[in-house]
C-alpha cells in the first residue's frame, strides 16, 4: 500500500497532468473578449500585405493575459499568404546571452525554409541560398556564430569553415558585424517570403544586443514586407527599463523610416468572459463557475492562466455542495 508521501506525490502528479491537459485545452479555445485587439493586429497585417511598408507592433499586458495568444492569431493568414510567421522568446535565465531570442527566431526561419523545400514544389531553395550568400556575403561565418543552422541552407561552404575569423567568439567586439549579418539575413528572407513576421516574446528579458538589433532591423531601409511583433510584461517595464527607452527612440525614428507602430495593451477580461471560458473548460453550468470567478479580484480576471487556479479551486472547494439543499453536487467534477 502506498504511504502518505507516495499518495500525496501521486495526487500532485495527477494534478500536474490535469493542469497540463487544461492548458492544452485552453490554448485550443480561441480568444474570448479580444475582438478589438484581434482587429487591431489584423489591420496591421492587412496594411503590410497591401503596402509592403514595415510594421512594428507592441503587445503589452501582465503575464497570462493572452499576449502570445493574440500574436499567434496572425500566424494562419500569414502562412496562407506564403509568408513566414516565426517566434523567438527571451528567457529570464538567458538574460546575459546575446541575441538569444532572435537566434531562436532565426532557427525557426531556417527550419521553415527547409520544411517548405521538402513540401512545396515551387519553392526554389537554390534562389534563397544564392540570395543569402550574396547579401550576407563575407559575414556568413559571423551569422553562423549565433545561427549555426544557416549551414543547412547555404551548405558547408568554405565561408562557414572560416569561423575562427571572429575574434575568439567575442560578441562585443563583433557587434557591428553580427548586426550586419543578421540584418542582411532578414533582408534576404523577406524578399522571398511576404510577409515575414517575427514575434519576439518577453522582450522585458532581452539582452542589450537584441534591443539594439530590434532598432537596427526597424531602421534598415532595405527590408520591406516585415512585421516585428514585440511582446512584454507591462508590470515589469518601468520608465527606466531599456524597453521603455527603446520604444521612445523608435517612436521618434518612425517619422524618418519606412515603418509605423501600433501599440496594443491587453487589459482585464470581463467577468462574463472569464465565466464563458470556465464553462467551456470545466463543463460546469455558469451559476457554479461564476461563484469561482467572484472569489478573485477583478484585476486577476484578465489573466487567463488563472483559469488553472480557478480549476484547482473548483476541485478543492466543497461548501457549495452543502448549500445546494444538502445535495452533493461534486463541485469541480466534470459532467459526463
Ligand atoms: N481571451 C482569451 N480567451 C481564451 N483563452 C485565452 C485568452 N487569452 C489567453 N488565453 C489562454 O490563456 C493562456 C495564457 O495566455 P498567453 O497568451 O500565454 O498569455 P501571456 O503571453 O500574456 O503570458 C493560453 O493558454 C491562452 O491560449
Ligand atoms: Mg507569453
Amino acid at each position: 500500500m502506498p504511504n502518505r508521501n507516495e499518495i500525496s506525490s501521486i495526487a500532485d502528479s495527477s494534478r500536474g497532468s490535469q493542469e497540463k491537459e487544461l492548458e492544452t485545452k485552453m490554448s485550443q479555445l480561441g480568444l474570448y473578449g479580444r475582438q478589438k485587439e484581434t482587429k487591431a493586429i489584423r489591420k496591421c497585417l492587412d496594411d503590410l500585405v497591401n503596402t509592403g511598408n514595415n510594421k512594428l507592433v507592441y503587445i503589452s499586458g501582465i503575464s497570462g493575459t493572452g499576449k502570445t495568444a493574440l500574436a499567434a492569431t496572425v500566424a494562419d493568414p500569414i502562412v496562407k499568404n506564403n509568408g513566414i510567421f516565426d517566434m523567438g522568446k527571451f528567457d529570464q535565465k538567458l538574460r546575459d546571452e546575446p541575441y538569444a531570442g532572435i537566434a531562436a527566431a532565426g532557427r525557426h526561419i531556417c527550419g521553415e525554409i527547409l520544411h517548405r523545400k521538402n513540401s512545396s514544389e515551387d519553392m526554389d531553395v537554390e534562389d534563397i541560398r544564392k540570395m543569402i550568400i550574396n547579401n550576407v556575403g563575407p559575414e556568413l561565418p559571423t551569422l553562423a556564430m549565433i545561427l549555426p543552422e544557416i549551414e543547412d541552407i547555404v551548405g558547408s561552404s568554405d565561408l562557414l569553415l572560416a569561423q575562427e575569423d571572429i575574434a575568439g567568439g567575442d560578441y562585443g567586439a563583433n557587434k557591428e558585424r553580427l548586426n550586419h549579418a543578421i540584418r542582411t539575413f532578414f533582408r534576404s528572407v523577406a524578399t522571398f517570403f511576404k510577409p515575414l513576421a517575427m514575434v519576439l516574446d518577453d522582450i522585458q528579458w532581452a539582452d542589450l544586443t537584441s534591443i539594439n538589433l530590434i532598432q537596427v532591423l526597424m531602421t534598415d531601409e532595405s527590408i520591406s514586407n516585415f512585421m516585428l511583433i514585440a511582446l512584454y510584461r507591462s508590470n515589469e517595464v518601468d520608465q527606466t527599463h531599456v524597453v521603455t527607452k527603446m520604444i521612445e527612440t523608435l517612436d521618434e525614428k518612425q517619422k524618418d523610416y519606412n515603418f509605423d507602430t501600433t501599440k496594443i495593451e491587453i487589459g482585464n477580461l470581463k467577468m462574463k468572459q472569464v465565466d464563458e471560458i470556465l464553462v467551456e473548460l470545466l463543463q460546469l453550468p455558469s451559476y457554479r463557475t461564476l461563484r469561482l470567478v467572484r472569489d478573485y479580484p477583478p484585476q486577476d480576471w484578465g489573466q487567463c492562466l488563472l483559469c488553472v487556479k480557478f480549476y484547482r479551486h473548483a476541485q478543492e472547494s466543497t461548501p457549495y455542495c452543502v448549500l445546494e439543499g444538502g445535495k452533493v453536487l461534486g463541485m469541480g467534477r466534470k459532467r459526463h
